[in-house]
This record gives C-alpha cells, structure tokens and sequence, in this order.
C-alpha cells in the first residue's frame, strides 16, 4: 500500500478524538513549548525500555533543548517535529522527530516518539508518527527510506512501527560493563 494510504487509514484509525490537536515544526520548537517538549524529551531517558541496560536520568530544560537544536542544524539535519497537545489542560502530551540529512537526502531518520504515560492509549503515537511521515512526502520528495531502531521488547512502538509500514533490517546488541 502506497505510505499516503496507509497514513490516511491508520489516522483515521486513531482515538484522539477532539480532546487532542496537532502542532509541528521544523528545527526549532516555538518558545512557548520549548519547557514543555524538555519534560518529554527527559522521558526518553526513563520510559523507554532497554533491555538490561541501565541508563541514568537525563535532565532537561529549555537550554538542552535549543542546544541539540542547535547541534543538529549544524550536523545537517532538517528536524520535523510533530506533537501533540491536550486541549484541556494545554499540555504537550507526545513528540516525535524525525530527521533528513543534506547528505543522504534519501534517506530520513525516525528519532524519538514519546507519549507521556498519563496521555497513553490515545494513538497519538502513531499519529504524531503519521504526521512527520505526511510532511516528509511532501517537502523531501528525494527521500526513499525511513530507517529507526527499537528495543526487541519495545512491544507498544513495534506495532505502531509495524502498522506503519516498517520491517526489520537488521538486529545489533549493545553491551554494558558495570564498574
Ligand atoms: C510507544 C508509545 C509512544 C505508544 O504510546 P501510545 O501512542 O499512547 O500507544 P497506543 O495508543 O497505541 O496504546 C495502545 C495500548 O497500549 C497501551 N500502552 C501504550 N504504551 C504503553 C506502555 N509504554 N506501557 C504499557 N501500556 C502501554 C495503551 O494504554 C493502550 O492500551 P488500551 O488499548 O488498553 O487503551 C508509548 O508507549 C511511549 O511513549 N513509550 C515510551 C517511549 C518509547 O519507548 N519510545 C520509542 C523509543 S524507540
């Protein structure tokens, strides 16, 4: 199934309903979300699983947030983000970024998605997903694949990732040593 179909039907699909809007940007988060996305981007480090690994806590603010801002533009990258932000209590409740390269314009990255845990079983993961992937085909025509990485046991992005189109291509292993 052509991407654009299968984006049309899986947002179709989702539950978000009127409680939820969409918002997105490119590189740079507007100023008065930026401590918003820094909360969810500090979750990434606790709510994704990792096997057994451990990872400390990162902490976030708004300065982390427009450094690495900052770092990707000057690495090359355009970032599309896609979020999602509860209309009641104006919160943002998800992100997702996904990234093109200047030199591999063929090519686009899947970085993080998170949806934060009170906001889960919406399908706003997916639909922030199918959001970046509906401006990739329109703004990055050049670009032919999407490549990302999960955890084995990462069950909830797997079938989002699965739903979307994605297949396996390869497996790595990450080792810890523990000092
Ligand atoms: C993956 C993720 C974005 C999916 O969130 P979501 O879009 O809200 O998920 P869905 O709406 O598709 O949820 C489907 C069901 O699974 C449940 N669910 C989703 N994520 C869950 C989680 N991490 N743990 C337990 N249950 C979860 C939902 O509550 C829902 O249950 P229901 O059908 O009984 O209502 C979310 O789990 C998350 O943010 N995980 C942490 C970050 C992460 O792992 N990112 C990927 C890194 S590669």
């Amino acid at each position: 199934m052509p991407a654009e179909a299968r984006c049309v039907r899986f947002a179709r699909r989702a539950k978000a309903g009127e409680h939820y809007e969409l918002l997105y940007w490119t590189d740079s988060c507007p100023d008065e979300y930026t401590a918003q996305l820094a909360v969810l981007m500090a979750r990434m480090s606790t709510d994704t699983p990792a096997g057994g690994l451990s990872y400390d806590e990162e902490t976030w603010d708004v300065a982390r947030v427009r450094h690495v801002e900052n770092t990707w533009k000057q690495a090359g990258l355009d970032s599309l983000v896609a979020s999602a932000r509860h209309r009641g209590t104006g919160e943002l409740a998800a992100y997702s970024v996904l990234q093109v390269s200047d030199r591999k314009p063929w090519l686009a990255n899947q970085d993080d998605t998170l949806v934060a845990s009170h906001h889960r079983g919406h399908r706003l993961g997916m639909l922030v997903k199918i959001l970046n992937i509906r401006r990739l085909l329109t703004g990055y025509p050049n670009v032919e694949r999407i490549v990302t990485f999960n955890a084995a046991e990462n069950d909830h992005m797997l079938a989002i990732n699965v739903a979307l189109g994605f297949r396996p291509a390869g497996y790595d292993g990450e080792w810890q040593k523990t000092l």
